[in-house]
């Protein structure tokens, strides 16, 4: 049996020969269901809603819809659909759709959601002309065609936002009962293996249509069966699969359906691939494409100057997403005209799914904030990290054993450069077996882990899905006893091939499974860990390096509950319905178990690589196996805006590049960039030369030491805006759109790109560059953008050019904002807990400027019990306030103010005065560059009460 590590030995010796293997991953005429539902585009929608059934109870709509074969005088009903159609709160709606009476039940994705939304406030306004019009509570509305079926969704403004089934192409496949064909002779294994026994009866519930159609269908090429290489899918159930095609009137591009390593804004997909959403462990992947890899998250969203609205598909299956922009060169006028009438300013996407019901939310904003605020309300907020998460982390495959361990640990001491995290990737393990040491290279786990923590370090280790079928293994025994792996499509055990060899898959979407494994995070279960040892959780599409397309066969079984009349086909759950969410119930289990194991006392940090609606909850994410070259860096940025938008602001990319060996001035811009990303960590394939940062020579570790100064200075900056995210949902790392939604220069920059509404960055991605075009938004309302380094204020104008040394990162603080800094950069961002705060005040015009704090214990959950402080601090002219938005919560922080740095002051104060409850203090200030720099040295202001600094003119 090959391996991946066979086949990248291969590849490396080669040299330079780094590319996917397109063989292994299905384009869309190899997966069936897109092949056969791509080309699906009738001029007239079968779907239609029947009047006379409509019902608005409880603030849901419900009513019958029925497909027609209109394509005889005789309008025959073929089959029935349940609609329903809800309001949810703040300008949301939910469109399902289902088959009335289904053979068996559709799989519904049972994890994304953060709890069932409730309907709120749906009223049927007019039932006429074979129209409904509803209405939320806050006035939105809802015209719904009855035939053919269509949905338009309308703004508080008037402006239709979504139309949906405007192109006809919603769709169902019914299920169906397969027919024995006993002469097919190719089919007759097949038949045998995969063909349940259904009596005449249930064959008379489960369908209400023209008998003429079913057969004609059933005998369809793939229906009860598809091939992939030499893969077989059994496909038991048949076809399932579901389509709905959505147009965006009034917008200039969509966003979102991450994980692709396309640009953020989306393309038109006519002359190529559609964008793929499926989990897979994808080798060597390629820039610049629609290609599936690890993670995918059905959202998307749709901006214009107007308005802004999004659509977020839940489905966990195989899907496909289409994209016409008919401002794009590629859409042919004709096209254009024909659906738009002439209007180039409208999208239309597509989304199609293997199987599953539809369900679909639609958010109809009106600003990019508040789509993303909507879509984050359904699938959840990010909690709080613990703080340590945000600083760096540092990894390989593999710190090798203990003395390496401690041997990367002291070079960040010998050389003065701080870290948070060591990682320990998959051969820690007792030859990949997970929850064990390898008793000769990490003999002293506790021990290792106490040296670390001794001085305000972590581990992060790594447990992946797999596990290892070896006899003798309590995993494996306890697994294979109790039933807990993922089935074949025969009810065994599933095997598949991965690190350990000979592998199967706990099938965690049994609550008795997920709740065994969460218990293996137990400190006794798990011997050498403490609450300082955090998880990785990688691998987990599932990869599967024998199965089609890297993963898990989609016939595999997985658990269903049971219920009184399912069995057969109806008592589980295929892999294809569920694949897309399994990381996410591995994940959750993982996080199940690190809040478990100290009884929910610290915040676990968790790193995974399958994404999905929901992920955010759980864990931080990183854009997988990347390379040491330029194009990986750059796109480093547009993946990462594109999981913020889809809810996972926590994301980086390995810094560096995975494979490959990065010289030193990629080195240097990784780490420069990377230390204005959410998630920093460097990261090497165990194949690469050693890169530790004083690997490098004197000059580039003194580059990458001040970058990560800066990132370490920027700690409670960040830990702030996490905080944030938590109440509010919104991206921590935002498009420039954002914030300035009218500025349409800004709907396809993705090389630059917003922390919270503060700072703006634009990393240098490219080698060898003197210059970099910024462009700073925000002319119309007079921004200014000062440049961190300098405090030199830039009028926003658009496009500048900025002169870059390799030491420069562009980075810029909005005029207007306030930004806490901490400059005793430490070996650890644990031991900078009470160190002194730097606040730098940008000014706006107006002279005044905003800003929040966050400060709490960093790792407890003591903060949600009012041990914290959240605080403002406002400057006007006439004095600094800083006070308490919480005034409930309190923290006992020792940090005070050592420095407060305003630029861009035009009239300078002669006194400053500090008052802190009896406290009075005159403060020395001094003037620096050209007189608009103004430093307070020294206020002394503790952070842990409200002050007020008083100016006199
Ligand atoms: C822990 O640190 C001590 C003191 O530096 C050292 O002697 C010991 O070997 C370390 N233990 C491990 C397991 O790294
Ligand atoms: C400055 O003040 C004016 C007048 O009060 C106000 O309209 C404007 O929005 C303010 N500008 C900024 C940048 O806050």
């Amino acid at each position: 049996m090959k391996t991946l590590g066979l086949l990248l030995v291969a590849a490396l010796a080669i040299g330079g020969s780094f590319a996917v293997d397109k063989n292994n991953f299905k384009t869309c005429d190899q997966s069936g269901f897109c092949k056969r539902l791509r080309p699906f585009k009738p001029e007239k929608s079968q779907y239609t809603l029947n009047l006379d059934t409509v019902i608005v109870h409880g603030n849901v709509l419900s009513a019958e819809v029925t497909t027609v074969d209109t394509s005889t005088e005789k309008r025959i009903t073929l089959w029935h659909y349940a609609l329903k159609l809800s309001a949810l709160k703040d300008g949301t709606f939910r469109v399902e759709l289902d088959e009335a009476d289904p053979l068996y039940p559709r799989y519904r994705s049972l994890l994304a959601l953060n709890g069932e939304p409730k309907p709120d406030g749906l009223k049927l306004i007019s039932n006429e002309n074979g129209k409904l019009t509803l209405s939320n509570t806050q006035g939105h509305k809802v015209i719904i065609t009855a035939e053919p079926l269509k949905f338009e969704f309308v703004n508080l403004a008037g402006d239709t936002v979504v139309v949906i089934n405007d192109n006809h192409q919603l769709l169902m496949e019914p299920l169906r009962v397969r027919r024995e064909k006993a002469s097919d002779d190719e089919d007759a294994n097949m038949v045998e293996v995969a063909a349940p026994v259904f009596n005449e009866e249930e064959i008379e519930s489960g369908n209400q249509l023209d008998e003429g159609k079913k057969v004609s269908i059933e005998d369809e090429e793939g229906a009860w069966s598809e091939n992939f290489k030499s893969h077989h899918d059994s496909k038991p159930r048949g076809n399932e699969a579901v389509s709905m095609d959505f147009s965006f009137p009034e917008a200039d591009h969509v966003y979102g359906i991450p994980e692709h390593t396309d640009k953020f804004n989306l393309r038109t997909t006519t002359s190529g691939e559609p964008y793929r959403l499926y989990n897979l462990d994808v080798f060597e992947y390629e820039l610049d494409s629609p290609m599936a890899i690890y993670g995918a998250v059905p959202v998307m969203y749709a901006h214009g100057p107007k308005h802004t609205a999004g659509v977020f598909w839940h489905n966990s299956a195989e899907t496909w997403v289409d994209v016409v922009n008919y401002a794009d060169s590629t859409v042919v006028s004709s096209l254009v005209n024909l659906v738009t009438g002439g209007q180039k300013r409208r999208v239309d996407a597509r989304f199609f799914s293997e199987a599953n019901v539809i369900d679909v939310f639609v958010l109809l904003g009106d600003k990019p904030a508040d789509v993303f605020r909507q879509y984050t309300a359904l699938t959840g907020h990010a909690p709080l990290p613990p703080k340590f998460s945000l600083a760096y982390h540092q990894c390989r495959w593999n710190y090798v054993d203990e003395t390496d361990v401690r041997s990367v640990d002291e070079g960040f001491d010998t050389h003065d450069v701080p870290a948070d995290v060591i990682w320990l990737d998959i051969e820690y393990t007792d030859r990949k077996k997970y929850f064990t040491w390898d008793p000769l290279k990490f003999p002293h786990p506790t021990e290792m882990v106490a040296n670390l923590t001794a001085k305000g370090r972590k581990m992060v280790v790594i447990i992946d899905p797999h596990i290892k079928r070896e006899a003798g293994y309590f995993l494996h025994e306890d697994c294979t006893e109790k039933g807990y792996y993922v089935k074949d499509k025969d009810g065994k055990d599933y095997e598949g091939w991965c690190w350990p060899g000979s592998s199967s898959y706990p099938d965690f979407f049994d609550p008795a499974i997920s709740k065994y494994y969460s218990e293996r995070y137990l400190f006794d279960n798990f011997p050498g860990t403490s609450k300082d040892v955090h998880l990785w959780n990688d691998m987990n599409e599932p990869s599967v390096f024998n199965g089609p397309e890297i993963t898990m066969p989609k016939d595999c079984r997985h658990y269903k509950p049971p219920q009184d009349g399912h069995d057969g086909l109806a008592s589980f759950w295929e892999h294809r319905h569920v694949h897309n969410e399994y990381g996410l119930l591995n994940i959750r289990a993982t996080h199940d178990g690190l809040l478990l194991r100290t009884d929910g006392k610290y915040r676990p940090f968790i790193l995974t690589r399958s994404t999905f609606a929901g992920t955010q909850r759980y864990a931080a994410v990183w854009t997988g196996d990347n390379a040491a070259e330029w194009g990986f860096l750059a796109v480093s940025v547009p993946m990462c805006l594109s999981l913020a938008s889809a809810g996972v602001s926590f994301c980086g990319s390995d810094v560096g590049g995975f494979f490959k060996y990065p010289e030193a001035e990629l080195m240097t811009r990784w780490y420069q960039a990377g230390a204005y990303q959410a998630f920093f960590r460097a990261h090497s394939h165990i194949e690469t030369k050693r890169r530790e940062p004083w690997l490098y020579d004197a000059a580039t570790l003194a580059l990458i030491r001040d970058a990560l100064r800066r990132r370490y200075a920027l700690l409670d900056f960040w830990y702030t805006l996490f905080y944030e995210h938590s109440l509010d949902g919104l991206p921590v790392t935002r498009p420039l759109f954002q914030e300035y939604p009218r500025e349409e220069e800004t709907y396809t920059i993705d090389n630059e790109y917003l922390l919270g509404d503060k700072l703006l960055v634009h990393p240098v991605v490219e080698p060898g560059v003197t210059s970099v075009k910024v462009y700073l938004p925000g002319a119309e309302t007079n921004t200014l953008w000062y440049d961190v380094d300098s405090y030199l204020a830039h009028k926003a104008n658009g496009y500048f050019t900025q002169e870059v040394t390799l030491a420069k990162i562009p980075v810029y603080q909005r005029g207007g904002s306030v930004v806490p800094r901490k400059e005793r950069v430490r070996r650890s961002s644990a031991l900078m807990a009470d160190d002194p705060y730097t606040l730098v005040v940008a000014l706006d015009h107006n002279n005044t400027a905003h800003g929040t704090v966050y400060i709490d214990d960093g790792e407890t959950y003591e903060y949600q019990q009012n041990k914290y402080i959240y605080a403002r601090i406002d400057y006007e002219p006439s004095g600094i306030t800083y006070s308490f938005i919480n005034e409930h919560a309190h923290y006992p922080s020792r940090s005070w103010v050592e420095r407060i740095v305003i630029a861009g002051i035009k009239t300078p104060p002669k006194t400053a005065k500090l008052h802190q409850g009896d406290k009075q203090l005159a403060l020395q200030m001094t003037l620096h560059k050209g007189n608009d720099v103004l430093v307070i040295r020294k206020p002394g202001a503790n952070m842990a009460t409200p002050w007020r600094i008083a100016f006199s003119y």
